[in-house]
């Protein structure tokens, strides 16, 4: 498969940067992946690393994705279904950018467009035009994150795009926009199951993303935790990635969970005394 992609197209990668991506953790997940397992599910889908170096590697897998965004969980099935009018559309904001970056980021950040192309090429537009490419809401919903200091912002990135619509059109992957917990109904005994929540912040004053205009809360990671054994008493494997904080190892301290205490870089850097460390937690059942 990676070769097909070698040769035809560029590989895919995440088309959203997105807080808490777990690209640069790739290496170590794959470490910590099970030998064999049925369906991949992947229940906060976010950017997706994961998902993309799991359809790279493993030719046919079946996997099932889902995420409470409803504008990302669009995105997805715009670029599968409909990528030459979304292309068509990230053309047009990036010609309209040129002209006047500030005052056009800011008329889209205040649309509210009903189309699914227009939908989805102002979240790709404002992902890669904003500030840190954050996704970020308030609590009624809406997108409030300031434009971003780019020179020239790779607003279409049409390989990649294409390269994603490719592989999500040639694989069975199943898409959809729903909370995590429905999971339960689908996973099945020997199934994989990927959760990659919100994290926990570690301390009161820590900042806290907000993916939807619903906060990630201790309630539900409780929910999650419950979730997890569930899953683990009907024969799935589960894989959860969390912070270094006490909470989540208190929720996961006892059988069958196993912790490890992961080194993450924030920042890829050759001088490795410049890279800001910090640890997160990797908790498994197998
Ligand atoms: C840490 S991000 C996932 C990052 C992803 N692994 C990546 O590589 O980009 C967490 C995701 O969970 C989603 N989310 C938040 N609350 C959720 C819920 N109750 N059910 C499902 N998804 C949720 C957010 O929209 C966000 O995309």
């Amino acid at each position: 498969m990676k070769q097909q992609y070698g040769q035809i197209l560029t590989i895919p990668k995440p088309f959203v940067k997105w807080a808490g991506g777990k690209r640069q953790l790739i290496p170590i997940l794959n470490e910590n992946l099970p030998k064999t397992f049925g369906t991949y599910f992947e229940p906060f889908l976010g950017g997706g690393a994961l998902l993309f170096h799991m359809l790279i590697e493993h030719n046919g897998q079946k996997c099932s994705i889902s995420d409470l965004n409803s504008d990302l969980v669009l995105s997805y099935t715009t670029i599968r279904d409909r990528i030459e009018s979304l292309i068509h559309s990230l053309k047009n904001h990036e010609k309209n950018y040129q002209k006047d970056s500030k005052s056009y980021y800011y008329s889209i950040r205040e649309s509210n467009p009903r189309s699914q192309i227009e939908k989805t090429s102002r979240l790709i537009f404002l992902n890669r035009t904003c500030f840190n490419g954050l996704y970020r809401v308030n609590s009624k919903g809406k997108f409030n994150v300031p434009l971003g200091k780019y020179t020239n912002p790779n607003i279409v990135n049409e390989d990649n795009l294409r390269s994603v619509g490719h592989i999500l059109q040639s694989s069975r992957v199943d898409i959809k926009c729903r909370d995590f917990e429905f999971v339960l109904r689908d996973a099945k005994k020997g199934d994989l199951v990927y959760f990659d929540p919100p994290y926990q912040p570690v301390s009161d004053t820590a900042n806290f993303t907000s993916y939807t205009n619903k906060d990630f809360t201790y309630d539900d990671l409780g929910r999650l935790a419950e979730l997890c054994i569930k899953l683990d008493s009907k024969g799935c494997r589960v894989l959860l990635s969390n912070s270094n904080s006490k909470e989540v190892s208190d929720m996961f301290s006892t059988k069958p969970w196993k912790i490890n205490k992961i080194k993450a870089n924030r920042s890829i850097n050759s001088n490795s005394k410049k890279r800001t460390g910090h640890f997160e937690l990797l908790i498994k059942n197998y």
